[in-house]
């Protein structure tokens, strides 16, 4: 394998390299590679790729918080971003040694989603550079005593899929995150909650300085009313146990109804148990007036799609008509679509 740009000169390995790439990524990029990008060095084999190639270019930061914050590496990572070079920002944590702070690489997989997210987006522009989006993602849970809950099967992995398609569109992201087991969206501010009533405060802070709210989380609509302070005994409940639930809050009819301006978009999603897709179709629209939002994207759940699957089939109404359609596909390639819509409302 030729690993120098010496090496087999009339193999012009630098030219071959980057002319055969789909995607080219950096992961660890030391302060010292970023500096020497940011100069358009081409002293060695991967310096004269970069410069070559014209295949979107990821690099994933890691390196001492004082390195990452030091002046000189911030005006590199700028210069690298006007020239549409994705930077990732570095995960916050422990470090080579005792230190912790930002400058740990990301986990790997998050890394991982955010080039399969460019890689399956025929078009590699950042048109959502600067778009503040808010996304919730997940399932919540709401507690019965101090071990039981009730819970619904959604993963997050939709929410996910959106919060890293938009990061690899330029966006700045946030996710309000219901019990998802999964690492962090790389560059994303991730704010974990537990109830529909958590979720709720934590979107409502979030929308307000967002330019799009995606609420593809599964929000209970009850919960028990009272909760037990301590666990729940079947001794004495030998005809069963009776739980009075209560209506949570319609976290997105909410933001529909207190919204000015048709600012920001909101997003809904609608998961139904319909096969039909005219149904499926007016359902959407039905639920999109209730709400008072600009979008909704509605799956038909079951039959191996949707919850807890790797899979997605959708289709995205507005008021007037549908506005985007999925055969089944990734989660990521449904995440596309929904920020393609997004993005033509902007
Ligand atoms: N949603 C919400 N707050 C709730 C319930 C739902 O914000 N308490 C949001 C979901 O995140 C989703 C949309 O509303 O974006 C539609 O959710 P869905 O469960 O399909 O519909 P519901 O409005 O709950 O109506 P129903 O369950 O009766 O179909």
């Amino acid at each position: 394998m030729t690993t120098s740009v010496f090496d087999q000169v009339d193999e012009v390995a630098h030219v071959r390299i980057a002319q055969a790439c789909d995607l080219v990524v950096i992961a660890p990029a030391t302060a010292d590679l970023i500096a020497r990008m940011a100069m358009g060095r081409a002293d060695d084999l991967l310096t004269s790729t970069l410069l070559m190639t014209t295949a979107p270019i990821v690099i994933s930061p890691a390196m001492h918080t004082e390195m990452w914050r030091h002046p000189a590496t911030q005006e590199n990572v700028k210069t690298l971003r006007t020239r549409g070079i994705r930077v990732l920002e570095p995960a916050v944590g422990r470090l080579t040694g005792k230190d912790s702070g930002p400058g740990r690489l990301p986990d790997p997989r998050s890394i991982a989603l955010v080039c399969e997210a460019l890689l399956c987006r025929d078009d590699p522009s950042q048109d959502l550079a600067g778009v503040r989006v808010t996304v919730s993602a997940g399932g919540t849970r709401e507690p019965i005593d101090p071990v039981r809950y009730l819970g619904n099967r959604s993963s997050g992995r939709q929410g996910w899929a959106i919060a890293a398609a938009a990061i690899a569109r330029g966006a700045i992201v946030t996710v309000v995150a219901a019990n998802v087991d999964a690492p962090d969206p790389v560059g994303a501010e991730v704010v974990r909650v537990e109830s529909a009533g958590e979720l709720h405060s934590a979107v409502l802070e979030h929308t307000k300085n967002a330019d799009v709210v995606i609420m593809a989380a599964a929000v209970a609509d009850f919960r028990p009313g009272d909760v037990a302070t301590s666990k729940i005994k079947k001794s004495g409940a030998d005809e069963g146990l009776r739980l009075e639930l209560v209506r949570t809050t319609d976290v997105l009819a909410d933001l529909g109804a207190h919204r000015s301006e048709h600012r920001p978009v909101l997003v809904g999603f609608a998961a139904e148990t319909e096969p039909d897709e005219e149904n499926l179709v007016s359902l959407a629209q039905g639920k999109l007036a209730s709400k008072q939002v600009d979008l909704v994207v509605a799956n038909e759940v079951g039959s191996g799609l949707g919850f807890e699957s790797r899979e997605n089939r959708v289709v995205i109404v507005s008021e007037a008509a549908v506005v985007g359609r999925t055969e089944r596909t990734s989660k990521l390639g449904v995440a596309n679509v929904v920020l393609d819509a997004v993005s033509s409302l902007l």
